[in-house]
C-alpha cells in the first residue's frame, strides 16, 4: 500500500513559514497584496478563488477578489488589469482561468506586469522557467516539485513521465524537472493526445505525473510497481454515495493504483492545496522584491 503524499499538511507548513516572512515585511510597513480577478460564474473557479482568498487572508496577505460579469468587454478587462498593475499596494495579480470565450486569455495574461505575475503564466515567467533562471514559477508544477521534496523524493536520475502538455502544468513541469538542479535533473517524457499508446511510457515511469483533466484514466495496469504517482487532476463525477450526488476524483484511479505505487497523492488533499501555497509564496516573494527595489531606488537617489 502506497504512502500518502499529504499536500494539505505540507501546504500548512509552507503557510506557517510564510507568516514569519509576512511579519518581517510588516516591520517594514509592507503588507503583501494579492489581487484576484474572477470573470463570470464558473462554479469550479468560484470555489478555487474563495479558497485562495481564505488562505491568503489567514496568513496576513491583503486579498482582493474582483468579481466581474461574464459580459465584460476586452477593453474593460484590460483597463481593470492595468489598474492593478499601477496600484502599489498590489504585489501579485491573478486572472482566474478559464475566461469566457469572447475574451483572449493569452493577450490578457500578457498585460499583467511581469513583476506581479504570481501565477507564473506570463511568457517572461515561463521563459525564465525554461532557462532555469530566477522568476515566478507556475504554482501547480512548483507545488508538485515542493511536495516531492517535502518527502525527500528526488526525481534526479529517474524517469519522470508527465501525462498532459498544458501550458499551466505539463509544459512548465517538464522544463522544471530537466534543469540541472536539486529535486530536478530527471529524464522527462511528456505524453499527450498525440501519443498513440501512453501506457508504453507510463509503465516505465519511476515518477508518474497525471495532468490530463479526465477522471480516473490512469489505471493500475499502466503503472510500474513502486512508482511515485502524483495526481494533478480534479474532476467532479457523479456518485450515489454522497449527499450532493457528486464527488471529486483525480486523473488516477486511486483505489487500484495505491496498491501498486510506493507513494501517491490523494484527491482532494494532494496537489490542490500546494498550488495555493505556492501562489501565496509567490505573492510574498513579489512583496519582498518590491521592498528591495524601493530600497535600491532610495540608495540611488540619495545625494
Ligand atoms: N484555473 C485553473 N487553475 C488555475 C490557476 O492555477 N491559476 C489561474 N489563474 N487559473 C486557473
Amino acid at each position: 500500500m502506497a504512502i500518502l503524499l499529504d499536500g494539505k499538511k505540507t501546504a500548512e507548513n509552507i503557510r506557517e513559514n510564510l507568516k514569519t516572512r509576512i511579519r518581517a515585511l510588516a516591520e517594514k510597513g509592507i503588507r503583501p497584496g494579492l489581487s484576484v480577478t474572477l470573470v463570470g460564474d464558473d462554479p469550479a473557479s468560484k470555489v478555487y478563488v474563495a479558497s485562495k482568498d481564505a488562505d491568503a487572508t489567514e496568513i496576513g496577505i491583503q486579498a482582493w477578489t474582483h468579481r466581474l460579469p461574464a459580459s465584460i468587454s476586452e477593453a474593460e478587462l484590460t483597463a481593470h488589469l492595468l489598474k492593478q498593475n499601477a496600484d502599489p499596494s498590489v504585489h501579485g495579480i491573478l486572472l482566474q482561468l478559464p475566461l469566457p470565450s469572447h475574451l483572449p486569455s493569452d493577450k490578457l495574461l500578457n498585460l499583467i506586469a511581469a513583476e506581479k505575475d504570481v501565477d507564473g503564466f506570463h511568457p517572461i515567467s515561463l521563459g525564465n522557467v525554461m532557462l532555469g533562471r530566477p522568476g515566478f514559477k507556475p504554482c501547480t508544477p512548483w507545488g508538485v516539485q515542493v511536495l516531492l521534496k517535502a518527502y525527500g523524493l528526488s526525481p534526479a536520475g529517474k524517469h519522470v513521465v508527465i501525462v498532459g502538455r498544458s501550458n499551466i502544468v505539463g509544459k512548465p513541469l517538464m522544463n522544471m524537472l530537466v534543469q540541472k538542479e536539486e529535486y530536478a535533473n530527471a529524464t522527462v517524457t511528456v505524453c499527450h493526445t498525440g501519443t498513440p499508446d501512453i501506457s508504453i511510457y507510463t509503465r516505465q515511469a519511476d515518477f508518474l505525473i497525471a495532468a490530463v483533466g479526465k477522471a480516473e484514466v490512469i489505471t493500475a495496469d499502466m503503472v510500474k510497481e513502486g512508482a511515485v504517482v502524483v495526481d494533478v487532476g480534479m474532476n467532479r463525477i457523479k456518485s450515489d454515495k454522497t449527499k450532493s450526488g457528486t464527488k471529486l476524483v483525480g486523473d488516477v484511479h486511486f483505489e487500484s493504483v495505491e496498491k501498486k505505487a510506493s507513494y501517491i497523492t490523494p484527491v482532494p488533499g494532494g496537489v490542490g492545496k500546494m498550488t495555493i501555497a505556492m501562489l501565496l509564496t509567490n505573492t510574498v516573494l513579489a512583496a519582498e522584491a518590491a521592498v528591495a527595489e524601493a530600497a535600491r531606488l532610495k540608495r540611488q537617489t540619495r545625494p
